[in-house]
């Protein structure tokens, strides 16, 4: 059996004859049928074509973005009621526990990049509960990069390969980001060292987006959900960081396996921050713009549950390559709130698994719910749950769909106005947090030291107009700020040019 408990294509508990793919016995594993010592192979031998074949095409396509990944199993358990705002069945009582699948990944590297990169981590959970998968796709930071969805491939153009040289490029990246400053507080967030975690358990998860819990009578709260390390918050250095890429560029996979399989179980502590829908039009901050925090001594943060990682996979590519999250794999109790960048999420993860995993990646032992019934999809590549046997694959008149009442979706907001194109202009108030989080890390000795010298160390080798724009940016958040960006980058600047010299 697999870790899941779902069959699995061998058997452990029995000596197994060594077949080919089509369960023909065959003689020697590892040899070839040939003609006589020294002739050609022959095209009937089966078992080598098809081992050859299989191995051509082992690869899948890789994320495309949040290719290296590491994960694990574990459960939720509920420590405080909150049935008062949500109905979903995994919080219905405390104490109730609901297993499931997590992933933890860099974003912008490719599947053998280093973990130890500096770049936001992502934080995904596939909760496996009584009415279906709720997947939790979040990351390791509070807020992102942009509000519009439509930047987002331009976006991450930037954080990846220069298409003529194919290398990571300072230019691009901090020319996107010095245009684009409503990525200004994500930046912050990035050059902090939260950027560089020290592991992937001692890190933070947060919704980013705004979610709704609602009730079946129609009443429906705004929430941010926070997922805090019990480890605590630790992170590396710009300088560890590097020298750990270069060490043990799988460090946190490893650190994560070995301490589960340690029985050092990793757990956060989860929470809720909760607005109710006449606060949040009257909220100093637009709800539905994913670069805003909503500030903690404002929104208090309510406790919900814990959420502990206790179990290795068996199978990497089985259960961690072929997870499949997300934001739209939703359950009764939750719904997504109009946020563009969660609406534009609800479609592009699905679309991509189609392409990445099959258009029956439901069907994947990872993935599939605890159960599901809809005859109504049929067919396609890797059908292999049985394909719904000899259900009508239409509404028929004479064997109707025998199914049990659900709750008809309900409307809890109204839209209504032109269509536009969407533009959302960047103001002074964009760098009102940006600069909350400054005064955040002067509460800590070195850590605005930190960030002026992270910041530098990545910004010297953009061109020099480049370089320009961006002591713009971090001198609208705070002069203090952009002065010392400026005096250390071209001092590095500098630096690096006479060594070319
Ligand atoms: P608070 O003082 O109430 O909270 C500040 C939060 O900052 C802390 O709770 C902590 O979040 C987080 N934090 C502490 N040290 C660091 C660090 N070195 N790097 C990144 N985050 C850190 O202030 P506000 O809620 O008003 O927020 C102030 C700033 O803090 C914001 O501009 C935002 O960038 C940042 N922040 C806010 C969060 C929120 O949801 N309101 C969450 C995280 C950061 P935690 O305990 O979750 O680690
Ligand atoms: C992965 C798209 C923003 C968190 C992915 C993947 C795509 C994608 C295509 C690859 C999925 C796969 O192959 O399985 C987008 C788009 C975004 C966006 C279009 C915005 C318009 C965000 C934000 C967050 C996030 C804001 C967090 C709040 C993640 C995580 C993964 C991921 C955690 C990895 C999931 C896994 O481990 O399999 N994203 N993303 N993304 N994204 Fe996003």
């Amino acid at each position: 059996m697999s870790s899941d408990g779902k069959p699995s294509t061998y058997r452990y508990d029995e000596t197994p004859v060594y077949t080919s793919s089509s369960g023909c016995p065959v003689f020697d594993p590892e040899g070839s049928q040939r003609v006589g010592q020294n002739g050609p192979l022959l095209l009937q031998d089966f078992h080598l074509i098809d081992l050859l074949a299989h191995f051509d095409r082992e690869r899948i396509p890789e994320r495309v973005v949040h290719a290296k990944g590491a994960g694990a199993y574990g459960e939720f358990e509920v420590t405080h009621d909150i049935t008062d705002i949500c109905s979903a069945d995994m919080f219905s009582e405390i104490g109730k526990k609901t297993k499931c699948i997590t992933r933890f990944s860099t974003v912008g590297g490719e599947k053998g990049s280093a973990d130890s990169a500096r770049d936001p981590r992502g934080f995904a959970i596939k909760f496996y509960t009584n009415d279906g998968n709720w997947d939790w796709v979040f990351n390791n930071t509070p807020i992102f990069f942009l509000r519009d969805p439509s930047k987002f491939p331009l976006f991450i153009h930037t954080q990846k390969r220069n298409p003529q040289t194919n290398l990571k490029d300072a230019t691009m990246f901090w020319d996107y980001l010095s245009t684009h400053q409503e990525a200004v507080h994500q930046v912050m967030h990035l050059f902090s060292d939260r950027g560089t975690p020290y592991s992937y358990r001692h890190m933070n998860g947060y919704s980013g987006h705004t979610y709704k819990f609602t009730k079946p009578d129609g009443c429906f709260k705004y929430v941010q959900i926070h997922l805090k390390t019990d480890q605590g918050s630790k992170t590396f250095t710009n300088d560890e960081a590097g020298r750990m890429a270069s060490e043990n560029p799988d460090w946190h996979t490893q650190d994560l396996f070995d301490a589960i399989d340690r029985g050092e179980y990793p757990s956060w502590t989860v929470y809720i921050q909760v607005l109710d829908p006449a606060e949040a039009e009257k909220f100093r901050w637009n709800i539905f713009d994913l670069t805003k925090v909503w500030p903690q001594g404002e929104v208090p943060l309510r406790p919900i549950g814990k959420f502990t990682l206790n179990k290795n996979p068996e199978n990497y590519f089985a259960e961690i390559e072929q997870a499949a999250f997300s934001p739209s794999h939703m359950v009764p109790g939750a719904e997504p709130s109009a946020d563009p960048v969660l609406q534009s999420r609800l479609f592009s993860y699905p679309d991509t698994h189609r392409h990445r995993l099959g258009t029956n990646y439901q069907q994947i032992p990872v993935n599939c719910p605890m159960r599901a019934f809809n005859p109504y999809q049929r067919d396609g590549f890797m059908a292999v749950n049985g394909n719904y046997g000899a259900n009508p694959n239409y509404p028929s008149s004479f064997r109707p769909l025998v199914h049990k009442p659900v709750q008809p979706f309900q409307q809890r907001e109204q839209w209504a106005g032109p269509s536009v194109n969407f533009q959302f202009a960047i103001t002074d108030d964009d760098y009102v947090q940006p600069n909350g989080l400054w005064q955040v890390l002067g509460r800590t000795p070195g850590q605005q030291d930190n960030f002026v010298y992270n910041v530098a160390s990545h910004l010297n080798a953009a061109r020099p107009e480049v370089r320009e724009k961006t002591y713009e940016m971090f001198t609208k958040v705070n002069g203090d700020l952009g002065a010392r960006i400026r005096k250390l980058t071209e001092e590095k600047a500098k630096a690096s040019n006479q060594s070319r010299l």
